[in-house]
């Protein structure tokens, strides 16, 4: 998704603004470009393709500036070219504007705007929001802004400057993502915080329907009506190495290094040592409301999709409560029946994935209660549920979801643990008994990583490397592991894959089945072993070549199986938690092998704030 980042202050913003823009690099783009003010004058350098493209412009074309605003394009309207990304500019070419985002009427807009005469240089939605505050402006930009916008309809998070303003930047927000960050006698705007940090931790997180006029001494706000907004700063506490590799190579094999501190800080909070009680400050449902729950449903998208199915098995098997599992994308257009007494439980790593907002809105419209799994804080996902839990995993670089996914399982484990109290489906023993085998899983998730050899020597090995497809099968609690394993597997490495629930591997995949299809077979000791076994023999009765995934001390499954790759004992319905990490590291080195861009697949967005 498009990244925004502008500055304000003394110092050189093209400098400030780059920096920002390439800690943004995560949330995927095709094209960038950047617009500063200098003597009085606009100037703009952009470029198709990654951002070394662009600094190679800029260290040729010297900008200069103290006032500017930069942009990483991921193309919705006209394809990535230079033309098309941003900023984009009004007719005389002295009013600036990066925007992320979709203006839904801006056909109609762009008409309007052509009889008036505006002359267009791109296919973008986003030019009419220049032309529009040009239309309007008579001296004043924030006023002008905040009139273009009241023509607008869409999702918009915008910064904008004008040649005859070079101390004021204005920016505004309806449903993408947008901070403030505020520094002595400077200021930033920003999609996302990292890309500020390095500069200031004092974060204004723009609300939707706010416009901010952005100085070197501060921010003040309006609603688009001109109502003055009362705003308090958060000050953030991710330092920013945190954003950084940290020696990796990749931000993906960091993250996925980071997962047993990341279930410790999960955990954390929420459950006192040696006691059963789960508790979850902001999560804000009452006790009633969940005695008296009906009905859950959770929505998500990608991984997060693949957490809630782990959640949902949880939650039914431990709580007995009737949970439904859809996608986000589908539930928002189908007309969800909503029972009195559902809640709702979207889970989201960054907060801002538009079909899961989406669907919380079609929810609460039909009166349930949503409490939230989310990592990103004060995220949109966040804002709009009554309550949240948050992860408390740190932010996530890597394209693909590693530590997300393993602790929004986390969050679910824990959550269930505390409504199955709750609903008085479990003792407090049997809760104290979980939750110390949940406390047992960071050690647990640090053996994999400490053992790593099979894994590496699997991913080097051809008949998994070079594999045209691959094809991963669970049951029960792992058929998740397998739909998430095979995810992996193709968003990073692009060899097609697919997950199945291993028990409908007759109804059809068995039909792909040969020596050169991988079969990654997840077959950790639990109730469902015995099944899992019997598939594999089916498989090996093919000549398939099968990978297994097995439980510390198994020798049994060596003989049916090409390569194992071991994960230690755990109790079944938390196992998806441990069976990630190798699942997680195959793709990873596979992908890594195979020369492919890691951190950022092609194609792929880290937050997808647009349908
Ligand atoms: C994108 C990301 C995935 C993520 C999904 C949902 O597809 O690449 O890693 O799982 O969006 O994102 P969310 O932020 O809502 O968890």
């Amino acid at each position: 998704m498009c990244g925004i980042v502008g500055y304000i202050g003394e110092k050189n913003a093209v400098e400030i603004i780059m920096s920002g823009l390439h800690r943004l690099e995560y949330r995927g783009y095709d094209s960038a470009g950047v617009a500063v003010i200098h003597n009085g004058a606009m100037a703009c350098v952009k470029s198709l393709g990654k951002l070394v493209a662009l600094d190679a412009k800029l260290e040729e074309n010297t900008l200069a500036g103290r006032i500017g605003i930069g942009h990483t394009r991921w193309a919705t309207h006209g394809a990535p070219s230079e033309r098309n990304s941003h900023p984009h500019f009004d007719g005389p070419m002295e009013i600036a504007v990066v925007h992320n985002g979709i203006i839904e009427n801006f056909q109609e807009l762009r008409e309007q705007l052509k009889s008036e005469g505006a002359e267009f240089r791109s296919d973008t939605d986003t030019e009419t929001i220049a032309h529009l505050v040009r239309k309007y402006y008579t001296g004043d930009l924030f006023a002008a802004v905040k009139r273009a916008l009241a023509d607008v309809e869409g999702a918009y998070a915008i910064g904008v400057i004008a040649q005859d303003h070079p101390d004021l930047l204005v920016a505004a927000r309806h449903g993408s993502p947008l901070i403030v960050g505020l520094g002595a006698g400077e200021a930033f705007i920003a999609s996302d915080v990292p890309a500020i940090m390095k500069y200031t931790k004092d974060v204004l997180y723009v609300e939707d329907g706010h416009v901010c006029a952005i100085t070197r001494d501060g921010c003040r706000v309006e609603d688009l009506h001109g109502n003055p907004v009362a705003v308090t700063p958060s000050h953030v506490d991710w330092d920013e190495a945190a954003a950084e590799k940290e020696g990796y190579p990749h931000f993906m094999l960091k993250e996925i290094h980071q997962q047993p501190d990341v279930i410790r800080n999960t955990l954390r909070g929420r459950v006192e040592e040696g006691s059963d009680a789960v508790s979850f400050p902001d999560m804000n449902i009452a006790e009633e409301e969940l005695e008296a729950c009906q009905k859950i449903v959770i929505v998500a998208c990608g991984t997060a999709w693949h957490a809630g199915m782990v959640g949902k098995y949880l939650i039914e098997r431990f709580a007995q409560v009737d949970v439904e599992l859809d996608l986000s994308s589908e539930y928002r257009y189908r007309d969800p029946a909503v029972p009195p007494n559902t809640i709702m439980i979207p889970v989201s790593q960054s907060g801002e994935t538009a079909d899961t907002l989406e669907a919380i809105r079609v929810a609460k419209r039909k009166g349930a209660r949503v409490a939230a799994i989310v990592n990103v804080v004060g995220s949109s996902v966040a804002r709009e549920s009554h309550g949240v839990i948050y992860q408390q995993a740190g932010p996530e670089i890597g394209v693909a979801s590693t530590k997300a996914y393993t602790s929004q399982c986390t969050a679910l484990a824990l959550f269930t643990i505390w409504l199955a109290q709750i609903r008085a489906q479990m003792t407090k023993d049997e809760a104290q008994g979980m939750i110390a085998q949940l406390r047992e899983l960071p050690d647990k998730m640090q053996w994999i990583l400490d053992h790593q050899e099979d894994i590496v020597r699997c991913a080097n090995d051809p008949k998994y490397r070079d594999a045209q497809s691959a094809l991963y099968l669970g049951r029960s609690y792992n058929f998740p592991s397998a739909l998430e394993g095979a995810l992996k597997l193709k968003e990073i490495s692009y060899i097609h894959a697919e997950g199945y629930a291993a028990g409908e591997m007759k109804h059809g995949p068995i039909a792909l089945v040969t020596e050169q299809l991988p079969v990654v077979c997840v077959a950790v000791q639990g109730d469902t072993y015995e099944k899992m076994v019997s598939n594999i023999q089916e498989i090996r009765a093919r000549n398939g070549t099968v990978l297994s995934i097995a439980t510390v001390g198994d020798d049994r499954i060596r003989a049916h199986s090409d390569d194992v790759l071991y994960v230690p004992a755990c109790p079944e319905p938390f196992s998806p938690i441990l069976v990630a990490l190798p699942v997680q590291l195959l793709a990873y080195y596979i992908a890594a092998n195979r020369g492919c861009d890691v951190d950022q697949p092609r194609n792929l967005a880290k937050s997808v704030t647009v349908e």
